[in-house]
């Protein structure tokens, strides 16, 4: 329901809309999104192509300038991404602070904000191109050395440098997997399952993190910051964190003996608190694509990697049962794209308590992009207004006296 309230203040009409369910808070022109009809474009183009075609560092340089690159614009953004993989040797220490089972997200979001002290050049007020490509390349490299080792650090494995001669997707997997006595073998097939994954995350146009990026930026905070800040707005379950709730309600179901029904029935129960994860979207009201697309490539690569995940079977049924309910049906709540991307990354053998990290690296460049258009179209702080609804003018009462 639209919850709009136009209220005469003293300093003229203020629009309460919680939620900010039906304020568009700017002009973009990166994202376009039809929630009704399940359509999906970066920069004009259908996500389905770019999911098939595309590589995820191309869909990066799309995303931040507008325009697909030509073959040595692409070459020099990955080699400017690629030079820039290594975290400074001090930035190494502050792993050895957090707790054994820190969790990595935890991790991700304070080692992105540490950059801005090693980098204090991104604090400056005016922005001059150079430096802020700069920023922009190391932020896409450096993180994903800051999330891998988050990883290792979390299973007590040594860290792996980064290994510049691969891809990112490919060095990324390295850096998470590779034991410093054999050389790590890359399989394509996952190599491209995860180029698809980072593609489909890439950008949401004003979903939750976005918009905190955003806000946070349009304080010149620094794009570390502002990034930082996109990380732990991501967390939260209703947002990227329902990739990981989707395979633990999956678990415990498959625990349970398997009754999907039960689970449906526990999500319709309004006193119960609990939703179905990775279902339900705020903008579409119709097949999320992405959820679509991950679905066709999960059947894939379980197929060609012969993965027989019995977690696959309880997803399946569990939409049918979900789709077929008035509940569902009349809510307009469908899988989004956290239902199955857990399949898929468990699949290429990405642990579950690092799903949420891939999203956000996946939506780095998404973040990126609307960070910098927001700060080359020069737009003012974001300072949403409220209605007060507390008490009004009261004296105060002395401590010995209440
Ligand atoms: N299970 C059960 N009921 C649900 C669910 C769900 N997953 N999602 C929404 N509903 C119900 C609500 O209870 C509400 O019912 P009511 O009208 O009887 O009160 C109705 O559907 C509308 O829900 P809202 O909460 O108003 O929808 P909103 O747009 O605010 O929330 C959200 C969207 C947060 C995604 C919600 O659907 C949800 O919590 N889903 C589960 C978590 C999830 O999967 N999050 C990932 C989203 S995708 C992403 O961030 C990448």
């Amino acid at each position: 329901a639209i919850d709009i309230t136009n209220l005469r203040s003293e300093t003229g009409f203020i629009t309460s809309d919680t939620g900010y369910k039906s304020t568009g808070a700017t002009r973009s022109a990166i994202t376009f999104l039809n929630g009704e009809k399940g359509i999906l474009r970066y920069r004009g183009y259908p996500i389905e192509q770019l999911a098939s075609q595309s590589d995820f560092l191309e869909v990066a340089y799309l995303l931040i300038y507008g325009d697909l690159p030509g073959k040595e614009e692409l070459e020099s953004f990955t080699h400017g991404i690629t030079r820039h993989t290594l975290i400074h040797e001090d930035m190494k220490k502050l792993y050895e602070g957090y707790p054994e089972k820190a969790h990595p997200m935890g991790v991700l979001a304070s080692m992105i904000s540490a950059l801005s002290t090693f980098y204090p050049d991104a604090h400056n007020t005016q922005l001059h191109p150079e430096q802020v490509n700069l920023t922009i390349r190391r932020l896409i490299a450096k993180s994903a050395t800051i999330a891998a080792w988050s990883y290792r650090k979390s299973q007590g494995f040594p860290i792996m440098y980064p290994q510049n001669r691969l891809d990112y997707c490919a060095n990324f997997l390295h850096m998470m997997f590779a034991l410093p006595t054999e050389e790590y073998e890359i399989n394509p097939t996952v190599v491209k399952a995860l180029n698809t994954l980072l593609i489909l995350h890439a950008d949401h146009e004003q979903n939750c993190s976005t918009s905190t990026v955003r806000i946070a930026g349009s304080s010149h905070a620094s794009l570390y910051a502002a990034i930082s800040s996109g990380v732990c707005a991501l967390w939260g379950p209703l947002h990227g964190g329902a990739n990981q709730k989707v395979i633990e309600m999956l678990e415990h179901i498959r625990r349970e003996g398997g009754d999907v029904k039960k689970m449906v029935e526990k999500a319709k129960d309004k006193d119960s608190d609990f939703r179905l994860m990775g279902f339900g979207h705020r903008v579409y009201k119709n097949f999320d694509p992405r959820a679509k697309i991950i679905k066709k490539v999960s059947d894939e690569v379980l197929n060609e990697l012969g993965v027989d995940d019995p977690l696959l079977e309880i997803a399946t049924s569990l939409e049918e049962v979900a789709l077929n309910d008035s509940y569902f049906v009349d809510r307009k709540l469908y899988p989004n794209v956290d239902f199955y991307s857990g399949i898929l990354y468990r699949a290429i053998g990405i642990p579950t308590e690092m799903f949420t990290v891939m999203f956000a690296l996946g939506r780095l460049p998404g973040w990126i992009a609307q960070w910098k258009e927001m700060r080359d179209n020069n737009e003012p702080i974001s300072r949403p207004r409220q209605i007060y609804v507390g008490p009004t003018e009261r004296d105060y009462v002395p401590l010995e006296k209440r």
